[in-house]
């Protein structure tokens, strides 16, 4: 059954104004100021939720912050989140360890359409923080990589450090399922890297882009123009490309506007939105 809250796809919650308990179960940091948690619900029920999706992760006493399913629903038993010490939140919530929970509102918004990706040549260009999000659909890819053409990724980072999920790009490096293209803006000696240095859209020159490729674009903001460009001459249609724009929301549930731009709600409408549908948004993008 459809959510009856929103309009989701998501099955249908009793509350989305409820948090539930999660218990989690692994931390780790990935950069100095990124933690990876692995959590599963306390009341030992099934993770269901679309990759793309969102959750409002709180903890009594400091407040909630929106962040994006970081695994597929193809994994069950458990999710994962990643969380960036930016502000009072976020830093109590990484303070969190093994055996500690947090409060969750899940599954808000509306995923990546893959009903319309499926069969498809899909490729995923995430920048910076953009690839937590986006490794919902990049392991949901990969777990069913018989339902889909061929599968592209671009993944661009500051510099080697910042590179997140360090063991899953060792896979991808190697792996047949998906052609892995990646960079760094910058780097010093003692990264000792190897590969492209440069800005995200110079990975362009390495990969074929034909222009019936659906192409799902997520990462900072500046990011998005310069992709476009890229698209635009590899004659990729505006329809086919889908944006992820996990910003500014605050409630998760259509009622406070912090994400609105112009008439859409990025908490309910998206986050993820064709982006034939935001081109002439002046704040969209
Ligand atoms: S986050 Fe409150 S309306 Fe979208």
């Amino acid at each position: 059954m459809a959510c009856g809250t929103c309009n989701c796809n998501s099955p249908e919650i009793e509350n989305l104004f409820m948090p539930k308990e999660a218990l989690i179960t692994e931390t780790k940091w990935m950069t100095k100021d990124t933690k990876h948690f692995v959590l599963k619900w306390a009341d030992g029920s099934k993770v269901s939720h679309q990759p793309g999706q969102i959750v409002e992760a709180s903890l009594f006493g400091f407040g909630e912050i929106p962040l994006g399913f970081a695994t597929s629903p193809t994994q069950e038993n458990s999710f994962e989140l990643v969380i960036r010490q930016v502000g009072r939140v976020s830093t109590a919530l990484c303070k969190l360890e093994a055996g500690d929970t947090m409060l969750i509102r899940a599954p808000l918004g509306k995923g990546f359409p893959l009903d319309e990706l499926r069969g498809e040549k899909v490729m995923i260009i995430a920048g910076g923080l953009g690839i937590v999000p986006t490794r919902s659909l990049i392991n949901y890819i990969t777990d069913r990589r018989d339902e889909f053409k061929s599968f592209t990724l671009f993944y661009g980072a500051r510099n080697p450090s910042e590179l997140l999920f360090k063991e899953d790009l060792v896979k991808w490096r190697s792996s047949k399922d998906v052609h892995y293209f990646e960079t760094v803006d910058g780097c010093c000696e003692e990264d000792n890297w190897k590969g492209n240095t440069g800005v995200i859209t110079t990975l362009f020159k390495q990969a074929e882009v034909t222009p019936d490729t659906k192409v799902i674009i997520c990462g900072p903001p500046i990011m998005y123009r310069f992709v476009m460009m890229e698209l635009y001459k590899c004659n990729v249609p505006h329809e086919n490309v889908y944006v992820d724009l996990e910003r500014r929301m605050k409630c998760g549930v259509g009622k406070c506007g912090h994400c609105q731009i112009n008439d859409k709600y990025v908490c309910i409408d998206g986050p993820v939105f064709k982006y034939s549908e935001l081109d002439s948004k002046e704040e969209a993008l």
